[in-house]
């Protein structure tokens, strides 16, 4: 392993962490007017918008421990262009999170380190089960957005707009994943990273 495969996880690790970061495409729903919320309802979606920036962290920290240990050129490739729409997703999150009048939750760096732990490893089984374990975790986050869409205050259409695009990225990258050989995660797996999750979304909201 070369010195530079190490040092750009851990330039991203900081740059997650503790830079604001940016976005290519537009922030999905910027062109929408920003609407009069209550201040219960804006407490809700900023909440929820914290899980999902914090949600957004740690898939930065999957794709970069994925992408350490990927043994294959192509599988980086591709993880390393999914992993650039997470970085807009962080971006959107981050921004609509200040935007509500949120703060980022102080877990973030304990979830990075364990979700980069959980990506690393995930990386040397291979990329059949790497790539399976990616389409199994962008299936549960698209999950996780259709609930969250149904629990943000119907007026916050700006929330809305961002979150919708975030859960039609997340198929796309589920698609990819499979297409390109991802396997089927075991039952145990699967209920395992969907109570990781609960960990995550459960601490989050208020940490
Ligand atoms: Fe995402
Ligand atoms: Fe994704």
């Amino acid at each position: 392993m070369n010195f530079d495969r190490l040092i750009v996880p851990l330039d991203r690790a900081l740059r997650t962490l503790f830079a604001p970061a940016q976005s290519a495409r537009p922030v999905p729903g910027a062109d929408l007017e920003e609407a009069a919320l209550s201040d219960s309802q804006r407490q809700l979606s900023a909440s929820l918008m914290r899980i999902n920036h914090t949600g957004e962290v740690c898939a930065q920290a999957l794709y970069d421990g994925q992408m350490l240990a990927a043994p294959d050129e192509p599988v980086r490739k591709l993880l390393a262009d999914a992993a650039r729409e997470e970085t807009e997703h962080l971006a959107w999150t981050e921004r609509r999170l200040a935007e509500l009048g949120g703060r980022k939750s102080l877990l973030d760096p304990f979830f990075y380190a364990g979700s980069f732990a959980v990506g690393a490893a995930a990386g040397l089984l291979g990329d059949r089960w790497s790539l399976g374990f990616l389409a199994e975790t962008e299936r549960q986050v698209e999950h996780h957005l259709e609930k969250h869409l149904g629990r943000l205050p119907e007026a916050d259409r700006k929330s809305h707009a961002i979150l919708a695009q975030m859960q039609a990225d997340e198929v796309g990258h589920a698609v990819n994943a499979r297409r390109h050989g991802g396997g089927e995660l075991p039952l145990p797996v699967r209920h395992a990273m969907r109570l990781a999750s609960r960990v995550m979304t459960g601490t989050t909201r208020w940490i």
